[in-house]
């Protein structure tokens, strides 16, 4: 490695890492060491605030696309050079961990000082990137950011959805854009040289088989899919079995229908419903509609396509009296990460002796859609016994140096090519 990479990577700074991880966790901290940093709310604002003033400290410039993914560009000698790009995102889950998301924009913002304090001159600009809405947990789908940006959504397509207390994307989007007035306009899917995202694995396999460093082969497929029963609301005592059009019984027979579709023995298939809403919602109404979440995950693309297309005619035929809505909402198949990049990031990994090894990703990440229009490949790192999306989510100081580092001479190696 060059002297200059190894002056750069040596000055990842682990206490400033740490330090960043827990100043961004007060903003939105819930009991438990957890946090709630819906995408658009106050606290996603408070938290790209902060981003900001830690860029501008280093003279980074600032840039925000209309759908509010904010970028922070270190110059390279060819300012016109498509960069190499490196983030995450700082949205999360409502009982959300510390490090999932937080950690990939981090670590791309440690990578960009320690090049920088190391006077390293890059050919390419690096450019890290803090994308809108990944979690979807407020506004649904997921990864909305990356998905407008690289364009396998449109802006329009997903401006109107509100949440679950009716607000409006559009009203939230706006008071975000408004909230970095002098961040500067940035278009939609720049070329880009390539893409590297670190994250905390959100499973157990590096804490299980011992290693720092996870060189990520891809992300299996995943299909979202809203499904609403409609009956009507009737008196829970007087009313008779046979009159009724019971929305929320119809939904259970929906949901344990969809369960035995998706029944895997060697439990790699993954069924989710997450999220129930019920109207009236009263214990002593029938319920009269239910929309409830369904979240389908397969790394093999013809088992997730298949199972995609059996959702709706076993919702219709399980629903007996009352109607139902299918509304598909998100559909990525399983994606596999550029060659040279995997290989980058594993000859980085040997080179600084971390110990890593190759594994597929069960989560789902920004990097799915970037691998769409760039060469992308993704850094794990461990986190305490593979729990995510739940307060008790844990990482250890030492494994997010360690895979900082690592990312810093991998975006060092694709920024001089
Ligand atoms: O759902 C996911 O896989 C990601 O954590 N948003
Ligand atoms: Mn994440
Ligand atoms: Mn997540």
């Amino acid at each position: 490695m060059r002297e200059d990479h190894q002056d750069a990577v040596q000055r990842v700074d682990a206490a400033r890492l740490w330090k960043r991880h827990m100043d961004m966790a007060q903003i939105g901290a819930i009991p438990g060491n957890g946090v709630n940093r819906a995408a658009f709310s106050a606290e996603d604002i408070r938290a790209r605030h902060l981003l900001v003033s830690w860029a501008r400290a280093r003279n980074f410039s600032v840039s925000m696309d209309t759908i509010g993914n904010l970028f922070v560009r270190r110059p390279g000698l060819e300012s016109d050079a498509p960069p190499v790009m490196s983030g995450s995102h700082m949205d999360s889950q409502p009982r959300g961990g510390r490090f999932d998301g937080m950690y990939g924009v981090l670590a791309a913002l440690e990578a960009l000082e320690a090049i920088d304090e190391a006077g390293v001159k890059t050919r390419r600009s690096i450019e890290l990137v803090a994308w809108s809405n990944e979690e979807g947990g407020r506004f649904a789908p997921c990864t909305m950011g990356s998905a407008v940006y690289t364009g396998a959504r449109s802006l329009d397509e997903i401006i109107s959805v509100t949440d679950n207390e009716g607000i409006v994307l559009k009203d939230a989007l706006a008071q975000t854009l408004a909230a970095l007035p002098d961040a500067r306009a940035r278009a939609f899917n720049a070329p880009a040289a390539a893409y590297v995202e670190a994250h905390i694995e959100q499973g157990p396999l590096l804490e299980m088989q011992g290693k720092t460093v996870g060189v990520v082969t891809g992300i299996q497929g995943l299909r979202w899919f809203n499904i609403e029963v409609s009956g009507k609301t009737d008196h829970a005592g007087t009313t008779p079995l046979a009159l009724r059009k019971d929305a929320f019984r119809a939904a259970v027979d929906i949901i344990n229908a969809l369960r035995e579709l998706t029944h895997d023995p060697a439990d790699v298939l993954r069924f989710t419903v997450g999220r129930v809403l019920v109207t009236p919602n009263s214990p002593n109404s029938v319920a009269s509609h239910v929309l409830f979440s369904v979240d389908i995950r397969h790394p093999d693309v013809a088992t997730i396509r298949g199972l995609g297309e059996a959702v709706e005619p076993l919702a219709r035929k399980a629903a007996g009296v009352c109607e139902v809505k299918v509304t598909p909402t998100l559909h990525d198949d399983p994606c596999v990460f550029d060659t040279d990049v995997v290989n980058t990031i594993e000859q980085a990994a040997n080179t600084l002796a971390v110990p890593n090894m190759r594994l597929p990703s069960g989560a789902s990440h920004d990097a799915n859609y970037m691998a769409r229009v760039c060469p992308t490949g993704m850094i794990f790192v461990p986190c305490e016994k593979g729990v995510s999306h739940n307060e008790a989510e844990n990482a250890k100081p030492e494994d997010l140096a360690a895979g900082a580092r690592v990312l810093t001479a991998t975006l060092l190696d694709l920024a001089n090519r």
